[in-house]
């Protein structure tokens, strides 16, 4: 067993990080995004990470400089990122930059497939500052994301 992780274990916190109208995941088009809620997603990839010794820090936020304070924060108190942009994700230049200013292993997760949906999902800004990106995979696509960064953290 590893021994206890606290969140005051920088190289092994997590910080997973949701855009705008996530909050509403569950009620939100759940043709499309499911009917698990956020709440939930959060404590399946915390039971997740904590099977490998890492802990997560989850933030929400339907605004971008909040985001963008969240990912500056995690330079020094984070050893990675997992980040559902939503609509940021095809059009915030600060997120790009902030993401490669911090320079931290980074995945992209998308819970629908962006590249079936209408033409203005197709690009990312975030995907070429992102070590993997993960599309399609519904909400399981949080817990895959957990288990890549694992990889990436502990090999
Ligand atoms: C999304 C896809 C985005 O295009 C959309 O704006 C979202 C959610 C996804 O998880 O599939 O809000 O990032």
């Amino acid at each position: 067993m590893p021994d206890a992780i606290t969140e005051n274990d920088p190289g092994r916190t997590v910080l997973f990080l949701n855009g705008p109208n996530l909050n509403l995941l569950g009620v939100r088009e759940p043709d499309k995004y499911g009917s698990t809620t956020l709440r939930e997603v959060e404590e399946t990839v915390a039971k997740t990470l904590s099977a490998h010794g890492l802990a997560a820090r989850f933030v929400q936020s339907n605004h971008e400089g909040v985001l963008v304070d969240a990912i500056h924060a995690a330079r020094t108190e984070c050893g990675a990122i997992v980040i559902n942009p939503a609509a940021f994700t095809h059009t915030s230049v600060a997120l790009r930059d902030a993401i490669a200013a911090v320079a931290l292993p980074t995945v992209e997760l998308h819970i629908t497939n962006v590249h079936r949906r209408e033409e203005f999902r197709h690009h990312s800004y975030i995907s070429a500052v992102a070590d993997a990106v993960i599309v399609g995979a519904g909400t399981h696509g949080y817990v895959l994301a957990a288990l890549h960064v694992a990889h990436l953290l502990l090999g």
